[in-house]
């Protein structure tokens, strides 16, 4: 069983005049397969600053503290590295990649992950068991990836390669902004699946409660100021909505 493991995290992103300006101040989080931890926080706090920064992105510097996974440090290791270790990062705005059909970057990333390339004979009825589940078009998989995907297609494309790539810890950024009332339930479900076989941790990070009663979060974790300033269980989010993060900002 999987644990990552995040302890006293300082990180400050990179200003192109070379500057150094702090986002993490001392982050301390546990995630272990099976666990699902929701993360909200006001806009600009450093969510996606530490998703970006588990992940390995270069505008982030590290100034302190650890990251491991089953005891592995994280920060020592490049970008693919840690996708191979068992990392996955649905971003909060997925990236087009010209060029490279959906079916291409799958099967690339399924081969990379895995160390050997998938059955020929299973793999297109795997592929497209992945995407009848997402309702996603079978034409999608000759598309360019994200290229002209509506903000709604692009999620369930990340949703897709969270099933198909079987992460150990995925953090999904703001999956759920932009998705119809449908697309909502579509992905949700995506995630439960994963969820059911109990071997991924998940880190959900989300503004909104609406996810959460479809993914039930097992605690949710108040992200103020580039920390975390309150744990809880679900009770924490129905809290957050009616009552908004003042409390916590004066805290912080
Ligand atoms: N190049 C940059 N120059 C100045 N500030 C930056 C730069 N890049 C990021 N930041 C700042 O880092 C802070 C954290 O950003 P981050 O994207 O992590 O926030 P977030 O919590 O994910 O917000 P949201 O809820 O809006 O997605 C923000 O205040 C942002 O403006
Ligand atoms: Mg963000």
């Amino acid at each position: 069983m999987s644990t990552l493991e995040i302890r006293d995290l300082q990180v400050s992103v990179k200003l192109p005049e070379g500057e150094l300006k702090p986002i993490l101040n001392g982050v301390d989080l546990t995630v272990k397969a099976g666990e699902t931890h929701a993360i909200m926080g006001p806009n600009g706090s450093g969510k996606s600053t530490l998703a970006y920064s588990i992940a390995g992105h270069p505008k982030y510097e590290i100034t302190g503290g650890s990251v491991t996974l089953d005891g592995v440090d994280v920060l020592e290791l490049s970008v693919d590295e840690r996708a191979r270790a068992g990392l996955f990062l649905a971003m909060q705005y997925p990236v087009e990649v010209p060029g490279v059909s959906v079916a291409n970057f799958l099967r690339t990333a399924k081969t990379a992950i895995d160390g050997e390339a998938p059955k020929l004979r299973t793999w297109a009825g795997e592929l497209r068991t992945a995407m009848e589940k997402l309702e996603m078009d079978p034409a999608f998989a000759q598309r360019n990836v994200n290229e002209g995907f509506s903000g709604g297609e692009k999620k369930r494309h990340e949703i897709m390669q969270l099933e198909l790539l079987k992460p150990k810890v995925a953090i999904l950024d703001e999956t759920d902004s932009g998705l119809d009332i449908d697309a909502l339930r579509i992905v949700s479900e995506g995630v439960n699946r994963v969820r059911a076989t109990g071997e991924t941790g998940f880190l959900l990070i989300t503004h909104y409660t609406r996810i959460l009663r479809y993914i039930k979060p097992d605690f949710v974790h108040v992200f103020v100021g580039g920390r975390i300033v309150e744990e809880g269980g679900p009770e924490l989010g129905e809290q957050l909505e009616a009552q908004g993060y003042d409390k916590y900002k004066v805290r912080a």
